[in-house]
C-alpha cells in the first residue's frame, strides 16, 4: 500500500518546471477540444487528456541549456533532445495506463515514417498519439520559444493542413482547424485542465 506522506501525489507528479508545464496544459487544452470536435469517446479523451499534458515530461531529464537555445540545435544537441521521448514513458509507465504512456514514447512519430524515436509508420500510430501530435504541434507554432517568437493561428493552420499525410492525421488537422474557426477564444482563454479533466480519474 501506498504512504501518502511519501509517494508523490499525481498533481505533484505532473508538476513538471520550466516551460515543459505550462506547453502540456494548453497541448491538453487544444487535444481535448479536437477529440470533442472528432466526437471521440469520454475514455478516449480522457486518454488524450492526460497525455497531452505529461507528453514532454521527458524533457526534465534534458538539459535546461538545449531546452533554452535560442538558436538552431546541432546534430549532436538533436540526438540528446530526441530522447525525451523514451525517457517521458519510462517516467510514466509506472503511474499511468499503459496506453497514455504510449502516446508520452510516440508523440514525434510521423505517419510516413520519419519520426522518432522508433520510426513507426501510420499503421502503428494510435488515434490519440494522431490528435496529441497535431495539438502539440499547433501549440509550440504558436507559443513564443527561444529560438522564435509566437507565430499566427493561420500560419500554424497552413503548417499543419501543408503536412497531412506525411507528419499529420487529415481528420485530427480537420477538427482542429474547426476549432480555430469555431471556438478561438477558447483556445486563448486560462487554463483550469486539472480539474476541468478528470485527471484524477484516469490516473486510479
Ligand atoms: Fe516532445
Amino acid at each position: 500500500m501506498n504512504d501518502p506522506y511519501t509517494t508523490p501525489s499525481l498533481e505533484q507528479r505532473l508538476h513538471q518546471p520550466h516551460d515543459v508545464e505550462s506547453h502540456g496544459l494548453r497541448t491538453a487544452r487544444i487535444a481535448v477540444a479536437v477529440a470533442t470536435m472528432m466526437q471521440l469517446d469520454t475514455d478516449t479523451i480522457s486518454t488524450i487528456a492526460l497525455a497531452s499534458r505529461v507528453h514532454d515530461i521527458g524533457k526534465t531529464h534534458i538539459d535546461p541549456l538545449l531546452l533554452d537555445k535560442p538558436g538552431p540545435l546541432t546534430s549532436k544537441e538533436w540526438v540528446e533532445m530526441r530522447k525525451h521521448p523514451q525517457i517521458g514513458y519510462d517516467m510514466v509507465k509506472g503511474w499511468v495506463d499503459e496506453k497514455i504512456a504510449r502516446v508520452v514514447l510516440a508523440h514525434h512519430e510521423r505517419l510516413d515514417g520519419t519520426g522518432y524515436p522508433n520510426k513507426l509508420t501510420a499503421p502503428d500510430i494510435d488515434l490519440p498519439t494522431r490528435v496529441v501530435h497535431v495539438a502539440d504541434a499547433f501549440d509550440a507554432i504558436t507559443s513564443a520559444r527561444p529560438y522564435q517568437p509566437a507565430l499566427p493561428v493561420d500560419h500554424a493552420v497552413s503548417e499543419l493542413a501543408a503536412n497531412v499525410g506525411t507528419q499529420f492525421d487529415g481528420d485530427c488537422v480537420e477538427a482542429l482547424v474547426a476549432v480555430v474557426e469555431h471556438n478561438r477564444i477558447a483556445l486563448t482563454s486560462p487554463v483550469g485542465v486539472t480539474a476541468a479533466m478528470g485527471f484524477a480519474a484516469v490516473a486510479g
